[in-house]
């Protein structure tokens, strides 16, 4: 909740900033190039999904919020940081569809936002709300950090962790809600409670946009008691709807898909009764005033990030659609991209087009003789260091395949491959070619050098 604290500001003031008209004409395509002109030329950059990009536009209101902190940090601090980061929230909880910009936290990343609703988890193991063996449901490819998180804070404190195979190749959602399924029952198992299920809203490797609302219905039907949506990829691929999803926490990095410098992201809590036991990971001095408040001081740092919201909005909306049109333009080309690749190189997607948005998964040529996670790897570094092109790689391992061979059997390893504004077709007849000429050269991954 808000408190009375001056610092918050005015809880009316300027929140439908991103309902402002727009009178900014469309950017062309030569102010797109300048908007990404601090990009390494010559680099065909096509992995937004990992890191993201901020444009220039952005940068520059980001250096006026921290001369604004420089300028007179103690004046910035009383009177201008709160309601900064309030107008913030109050754009996001607009455009995510929230009740209340009180379940709308600013946070510096998806890992952070983890750490906060698995130290929650592991509090009700430790203080004997939840019995030992009680457990989470995640899918096998959750991202590392989260695993982990999990493994710190849930399952030293006694909880199980059941994993969900997610099928890859994949055509259908119903593949990955069947395997849902069975997850669930494998987590009830002995009368065990499942106390959270933990789903991605889009994979990141391999990547693959889940059915996440059928998934959080299902979860309500079999009783599991919390669901956190790791959308760390989502927002600015994909529509965000917090109600139509139904979760109870939901984070999406910023600085991915949403054009904010590194790093922010916003968590999503939905009010409920373990609403005021969320607690930032840093303690400071707003312990105890309700998450988003806490994540508003966590100590003297740089807030800019979480500041210059609104201004990636007014980027973002001088493109015909906004928001949306972007994301419709990105899905197209990289669909366009994924297909024009895969028949140069004979392969296959790794999912069906309805099953991405911005990122595709496409299969590498089998004669590479991708056979592990560190060929794959030396692939991607060869690819960085030898032909410009950056490219996360994806080993397939035959062994986690569950007999799920698909029509791909042969395809070891998939490239992700992400289409943003600034990517134009050189970026990826780059990558064709590159691959192209590595396979008339009989390259073999495992003999490559890590660059
Ligand atoms: C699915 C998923 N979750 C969490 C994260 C972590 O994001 P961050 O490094 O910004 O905390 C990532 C990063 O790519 C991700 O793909």
């Amino acid at each position: 909740m808000e408190n009375e604290d001056h610092r918050n500001g005015e809880p009316t003031h300027d929140h439908h900033a991103s309902k402002k008209r727009r009178f900014a004409p469309f950017l062309t395509e030569a102010d797109i190039r300048e908007e990404f002109s601090h990009h390494k030329a010559d680099f065909a950059r096509i992995n937004n999904g990992s890191f993201g990009s901020c444009p220039r536009s952005v940068l520059e209101a980001q250096r006026k919020w921290q001369q604004k902190f420089l300028q007179q940090p103690d004046d910035f601090y009383f009177n201008t940081l709160r309601p900064g980061i309030l107008r913030s929230r109050t754009v996001i909880k607009d455009l995510i569809n929230a009740d209340d910009v009180d379940e709308v936290s600013l946070v510096d990343n998806a890992t952070t936002a983890a750490a906060i609703i698995m130290q929650q988890i592991g509090r009700r193991f430790a203080d004997g709300s939840f019995a030992r063996n009680d457990g989470v449901v995640m899918l096998h490819c959750a991202y590392v950090a989260v695993k982990k998180s999990i493994q710190a804070y849930v399952a030293r404190a006694g909880g199980s962790v059941v994993e969900v195979q997610l099928p890859f190749p994949v055509s259908s959602n119903e593949e990955i809600i069947a395997e849902f399924r069975k997850g669930l029952e494998k987590g009830k198992e002995n009368g065990r409670k499942i106390r959270l299920a933990i789903i991605d809203h889009i994979t990141s490797m391999p990547s693959v946009v889940i059915p996440v609302g059928e998934l959080v219905r299902i979860c309500r039907q079999e009783g599991v008691e919390q669901v956190f949506v790791d959308a760390a990829h989502a927002i600015g691929q994909v529509k965000v709807d917090v109600k139509e999803i139904d979760a109870d926490f939901y984070v999406s990095n910023l600085h991915k898909w949403f054009f904010c410098p590194p790093s922010v992201a916003f968590l999503y809590c939905k009010k409920s009764s373990w609403f005021s036991d969320i607690h930032h990971p840093v303690v400071s001095h707003e312990y105890g005033n309700g998450l988003p408040i806490e994540s508003s001081w966590i100590g003297t740092r740089d807030y800019s990030s979480q500041l210059v919201i609104p201004s990636a909005v007014e980027f973002f909306d001088r493109f015909e659609g906004g928001l949306a049109g972007i994301m419709a333009k990105n899905h197209k080309q990289v669909v366009e991209m994924g297909k024009m690749l895969a028949e140069s190189w004979g392969t296959n997607l790794g999912s069906s087009t309805e099953m991405c948005a911005s990122m595709i998964m496409v299969g590498l040529p089998s004669s590479l003789f991708i056979l592990s996670q560190d060929d794959a790897l030396r692939l991607r570094s060869h690819l960085r260091a030898c032909y410009g092109v950056e490219v996360p790689i994806h080993f397939q391992d035959p062994r986690d395949d569950d007999g799920m061979k698909g029509n791909n059997g042969s395809i070891t390893a998939y490239v992700r491959i992400s289409h943003q504004v600034y990517n134009t077709l050189d970026d990826y007849c780059k990558l064709r070619d590159a691959i192209i000429k590595l396979v008339e050269n009989q390259t073999v991954c495992r003999e490559l050098h890590m660059e």
